[in-house]
């Protein structure tokens, strides 16, 4: 179970969310417990007052956004850095304008000379940097081709090529940004 967002402007809900987790993981309720979205700073925080290191911080990384330093940062703490949009779909399914990682040419170059997809050559390189990959689809031939990815090896010019992709260009919401006038909801159950 992850908790999908910081709320840094009112960190000690966060802190309360995260407690709610552990109990859950104490009470064997839960496998495993992680967050998602959190940035360094987050992530600092949170370790300063947890009991359960996140054993994931499901991120925004694609070739076009890799947020290096929150991923050598969970390296650095044991926690795993899940990508979600692995195949870059915040940058074609929001508004595009940007460029699509799919109709990238270093991408499709390295794809065509493997004899696979760019979302195969993406995911590839997500897995080669350690990363867990959680790319998702509507449609069986893409999910089929998507787990298709393991009879071929991305060489290490080809990651640095890949690596070199990254625009610094936020796809999803700015996490900093995330507070309770923006975001904020009513759970009656609650
Ligand atoms: N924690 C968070 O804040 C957060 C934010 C966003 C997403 N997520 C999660 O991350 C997961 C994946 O991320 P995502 O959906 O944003 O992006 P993604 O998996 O990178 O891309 C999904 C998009 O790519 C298309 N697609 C999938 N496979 C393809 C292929 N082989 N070739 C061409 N197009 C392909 C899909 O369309 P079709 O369905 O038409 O194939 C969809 O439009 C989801 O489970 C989502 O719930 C989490």
């Amino acid at each position: 179970m992850i908790l999908h967002q910081a709320l840094p402007s009112e960190f000690a809900k966060t802190l309360e969310a995260y407690r709610a987790l552990e109990t859950l993981l104490a009470d064997g309720k839960v496998r495993a417990i992680g967050v998602s979205n959190f940035m360094v700073d987050h992530l600092s925080r949170l370790l300063d007052r947890a009991t359960v290191v996140p054993a994931v911080n499901q991120i925004e990384v694609h070739p076009y956004f890799a947020q290096p330093e929150v991923q050598d940062f969970g390296a650095e703490h044991g926690i795993l850095t899940q990508a979600w949009s692995p195949i870059g779909g915040i940058t074609f399914y929001r508004d595009g304008s940007h460029g699509s990682t799919l109709a990238d040419p270093v991408i499709g170059e390295i794809a065509t000379t493997h004899g696979k997809t760019p979302a195969q050559v993406m995911l590839r390189w997500g897995m080669q940097h350690g990363r867990s990959v959680i790319p998702k689809s509507t449609k069986p031939s893409r999910i089929a081709e998507n787990i298709n990815v393991f009879d071929f090896e991305l060489s290490a010019d080809e990651i640095t090529a890949i690596d070199g992709l990254d625009t610094g260009r936020r796809g999803g919401p700015e996490p900093d940004a995330i507070t309770l006038e923006t975001f904020g909801r009513e759970i009656p159950e609650a």
